[in-house]
């Protein structure tokens, strides 16, 4: 066991991570978008900064404030500018940490102006989003790969099939049917899955305790 206590474990890495929602735009003000505030990823960011790594984070639209001189954040709207901006960045980083709730689906084709009130039914067609955090998996050099999972049922069985599909090294599952855990409350409820299909359950506890129990799962794999 490594001891977090000592601080700075991470003194010579970098870390990626994506945090919050992607927004998908239909017109040049309307867009399609989810309720994930970024705290967890906020968190995650603060957490491996104290560790002593420099953090790239990539953030969709969020109003949540992190300060630290080790951060580095990068603001981004839609999953393709994430994707694009993880990919620019990903060969000099150590570490990944995909914790963004990325749209699936964007507009085919967002409209140039606002888009007027006519007809009683409106159709929009979509287009899948480009899987970021599979995109990274597949790479022959990839960095230790961390990803997140949010189930509404079977979630052991889906999260083991999510592992594998991506290639993550450690996957973090989030259950809903929790009270305190998810989108937009401070606390959350995680099961971390290794690759060798170990799980971890922790309690429901504050974001920022949730950031140190991975982060510590995280050390005693790359130190
Ligand atoms: O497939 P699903 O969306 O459940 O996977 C969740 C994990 O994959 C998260 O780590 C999320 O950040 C990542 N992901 C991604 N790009 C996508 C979809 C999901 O990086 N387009």
């Amino acid at each position: 066991e490594k001891d977090l206590q000592s601080k700075h474990l991470l003194h010579d890495k970098t870390c990626l991570i994506t945090a919050g929602p992607t927004y998908e735009a239909i017109d040049p003000v309307r867009f399609i978008g989810n309720h994930s505030s970024g705290k967890m990823g906020a968190a995650l960011a603060l957490e491996i900064a104290q560790q002593g790594a420099r953090v790239i984070l990539i953030m969709g639209p969020s109003a949540v404030k992190v300060e630290h001189h080790l951060i580095k954040r990068i603001d981004v709207q839609s999953a393709q500018q994430m994707y694009d901006a993880v990919h620019e960045k990903i060969a000099q980083v150590d570490l990944a940490i995909f914790s963004a709730a990325v749209a699936d689906y964007r507009p085919v084709n967002p409209a140039g102006q606002k888009i007027k009130k006519k007809s009683d039914t409106l159709q929009i067609e979509l287009v899948k989003n480009p899987d970021i955090l599979a995109s990274v998996g597949d790479l022959k050099n990839k960095p230790f790969l961390v990803g997140f999972a949010l189930e509404t049922e079977n979630e052991l069985e889906h999260a083991f099939a999510k592992a594998e599909k991506k290639n993550t090294d450690l996957l973090v599952l989030n259950s809903m049917r929790d009270k305190g855990a998810g989108f937009g409350v401070d606390t959350n409820k995680i099961s971390i899955i290794d690759r060798e299909k170990n799980v971890f359950d922790f309690e429901t506890k504050p974001k920022s305790e949730v950031a140190k129990d991975i982060v510590h799962e995280i050390i005693q794999r790359v130190l």
